[in-house]
């Protein structure tokens, strides 16, 4: 079964051509970063018509690499999918509407995907893996542990009740005045830096809750006690990124642990982590299964949602009224 996904619900412009929710046909994915570094995060509105822009381009060239490579027209498309929310409402609907227009003119069915659960989907690509499994998902918006017990059967089962992970990297980058998206190039230099130099605090909460915003504003009192040319960056950046990960990773094992699945894998934008992939990887040392998405299937790309158009689509009787939502 061939599926064209779109996903359009932040600041990347993407679409894919997925074999049987696994294997990539085609994949493009075009990044609208540069527009928003101006500005130092997203713009919605200028995001949404930076989308308008892009759509046809990225759409004809996944079309063309189809054609090329694979010897697959249009016509053989089984169905049409896009992220419906959660996500940036003027964003989404350019995707939504650009893929059921497809799936119309076509005559081929349209999915709704999850934005959520096509991060998860992410590990599905190119990888063997199966149900069940524990899933930490770290994105720009969200901090879940989801217990997949099936491909279709997914529960929450912790989550952060303030900042996102990929929030709180943002931030704590943007108070050193690294420039945004702050996240990877914070991963970047905490690489050169000395990881025991900071002692961040922990978030005292429950086991099934993450809390991000105390570690924010430990950076923040850190940054304010040097000049601004005497800023130890690389040295805070190791101690964070040594404090989150962690803080992260064991809750994601204890949880595991409690629910004896001895599966663990990663999702979401923050999954391309070095720190974070290498402490997932150490797991398999003490007995357990882990995955991680390839590097280009962590932060936002279409490849998920046509996955997830397979394994997981959103249930509906006429999926064409589906409607773009904001929030999960
Ligand atoms: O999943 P994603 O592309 O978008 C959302 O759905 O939110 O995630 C983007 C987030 C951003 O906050 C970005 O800074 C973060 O993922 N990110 C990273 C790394 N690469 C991307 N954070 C830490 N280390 C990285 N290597
Ligand atoms: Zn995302």
């Amino acid at each position: 079964m061939l599926i064209f996904g779109i996903e359009t619900s932040c600041d990347e412009t993407a679409a894919a051509i997925i074999k049987d929710g696994r294997e990539v046909i085609s994949n493009v994915v075009a990044s609208q970063i540069k527009t928003h570094e101006a500005f130092g995060g997203v713009v919605p509105e200028v995001a949404a018509r930076e989308h308008l822009d892009a759509i046809n381009v990225v759409v004809n060239e996944t079309f063309e690499i189809a054609k090329k490579e694979f010897n697959i027209n249009p016509n053989d498309i089984d169905a049409f999918s896009s992220t419906v929310g959660p996500g940036l409402v003027g964003c989404l609907l350019v995707g939504l509407n650009a893929a059921k227009a497809l799936s119309l003119v076509y005559k081929k069915r349209y999915i709704g995907v999850n934005h959520l659960q096509a991060h998860v989907c992410a590990n599905f690509l190119e990888s063997d893996l199966k149900p069940p499994f524990i899933c930490l998902l770290v994105s720009g918006g969200h901090t879940q542990i989801i217990k997949v017990e099936d491909f279709n059967k997914q529960e929450i089962i912790a989550s952060t009740i303030d900042d996102a992970t990929g929030e709180v990297y943002d931030k704590a980058a943007r108070l050193m005045g690294l420039s945004y998206p702050g996240g990877i190039k914070l991963d970047k230099l905490a690489q050169e830096g000395d990881k025991t130099r900071f002692q961040f605090p922990e978030a005292k909460v429950k086991e099934n809750e993450f809390s991000f915003s105390g570690l924010k504003t430990a950076v923040l009192r850190v940054v304010q006690q040097y000049k601004k040319e005497e800023l130890p960056v690389n040295d805070i950046c190791a101690s964070f990124q040594e404090r989150i990960t962690s803080t992260l990773i064991n809750k994601t094992k204890k949880l595991a642990d409690k629910h004896n699945i001895k599966t663990i894998v990663l999702s979401g934008g923050v999954a391309a982590n070095s720190e974070l992939r290498k402490k997932l990887f150490d797991l398999q040392n003490k007995g357990y299964t882990t995955y991680a998405p390839k590097m280009k299937f962590c932060t936002d790309n279409a490849a998920m949602v046509a996955s997830c158009a397979y394994f997981n689509p959103i249930r509906a009787d006429d999926s064409l009224i589906l409607e773009a939502f904001s929030r999960s």
